[in-house]
């Protein structure tokens, strides 16, 4: 289990993360919802030990990670927002090197990488290096590379961005063997579908707070499940109800045009923020 308590971090004025609390249990699926900015990677950095926090704890099954970071580090594969892989080396080469790097002795590194690629289905081109690699095939070789050492926890701060629909539905199965597996998963994401199809649970962040959590069926129920949306003085209104016959009722004292729709996450993430999740 990873628990935040009062976690906090600054970068000079800006509150990167404000006395952030969290719990999330072994095995589950989470995901960190916020738009540009929110502090998701600033989040995911310090709970790989990559960075502090200024004050605050974070630990795993009870154990502060600041504490011992090494044993901190082999629990946790990280997939970060920008690539890490060697663009001159083979797929096989990077996962070989990530297993080198985790003390893994050459039989075990051996197993591993050619169960991944397997697993990832790019066993065919594991000689190819890795620049050669469309975007979808990166991401993919990132999250087996993560993997090599065997980690109970997986974290992937927006592991689709950039990837067409086909690719990302590609990522998002793979993702979900995994729990399936036995993984903990947190991820971050600002594609409303990616959490919403992915996760058991969310929460939602803007600017360094964390705004609500629960799973995405609970928060749309707290809005409201349907949403009366109209254009007014040069902006997008939007209102929430618990039937379309309400929505639609409201809707009478209304001139111009309007729509009324099944609410999701963007919706209620709007309702508590006032800000879009993405453009
Ligand atoms: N190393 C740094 N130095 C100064 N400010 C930083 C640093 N890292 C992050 N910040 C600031 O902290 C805030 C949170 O940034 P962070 O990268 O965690 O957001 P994010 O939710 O990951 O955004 P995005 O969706 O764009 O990746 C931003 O205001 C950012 O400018
Ligand atoms: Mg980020």
């Amino acid at each position: 289990m990873i628990v935040y308590k009062n976690v906090t971090k600054k970068y000079g004025v800006i509150t990167a993360v404000a006395d952030f609390s969290l719990k999330i249990k072994r095995g589950e699926f989470f995901g960190l919802l916020g738009p540009n900015g929110a502090g998701k990677t600033t989040l995911l950095r310090m709970t790989t030990t990559l960075s502090a926090p200024d004050s605050g704890v974070i630990s795993i099954d009870g154990e502060r990670i600041d504490r011992n970071l090494t044993r901190a580090k082999r629990r946790m594969g990280v997939v970060p927002q920008y690539s890490n892989l060697e663009g001159e080396l083979s797929a096989l080469q990077n996962l070989e090197y990530h297993g080198r790097l985790y003390g893994l002795s050459p039989r075990q590194r051996k197993r591993r990488s050619s169960e991944l690629l397997e697993f990832a289905a790019l066993t065919e081109r594991k000689n190819d290096k890795a620049k050669t690699f469309s975007g979808g095939m990166q991401r993919k070789l990132m999250i087996v590379k993560a993997l090599m050492h065997e980690p109970e926890i997986l974290l992937l701060d927006e592991t689709t961005v950039g990837l067409d629909a086909a690719w990302r539905r590609r990522i998002w199965d793979l993702l979900r063997e995994l729990q399936k597996q036995g993984l903990t998963i947190l991820l971050t994401t600002h594609y409303l579908e990616e959490a919403q199809t992915l996760c058991s649970r969310v929460g939602m962040i803007d600017r360094g707070c964390l705004k609500r959590t629960g799973a995405p069926v609970e928060i749309i129920r707290e809005a409201g499940t349907v949403v009366l949306e109209y254009f007014e003085n040069g902006e997008t209104a939007q209102h929430f109800f618990n039937s379309h016959a309400e929505a639609i009722a409201d809707a009478a004292r209304l001139n111009g045009e309007f729509k009324v729709r099944d609410a999701n996450l963007e919706d209620a993430f709007i309702k508590l923020t006032k800000k879009r999740l993405a453009d």
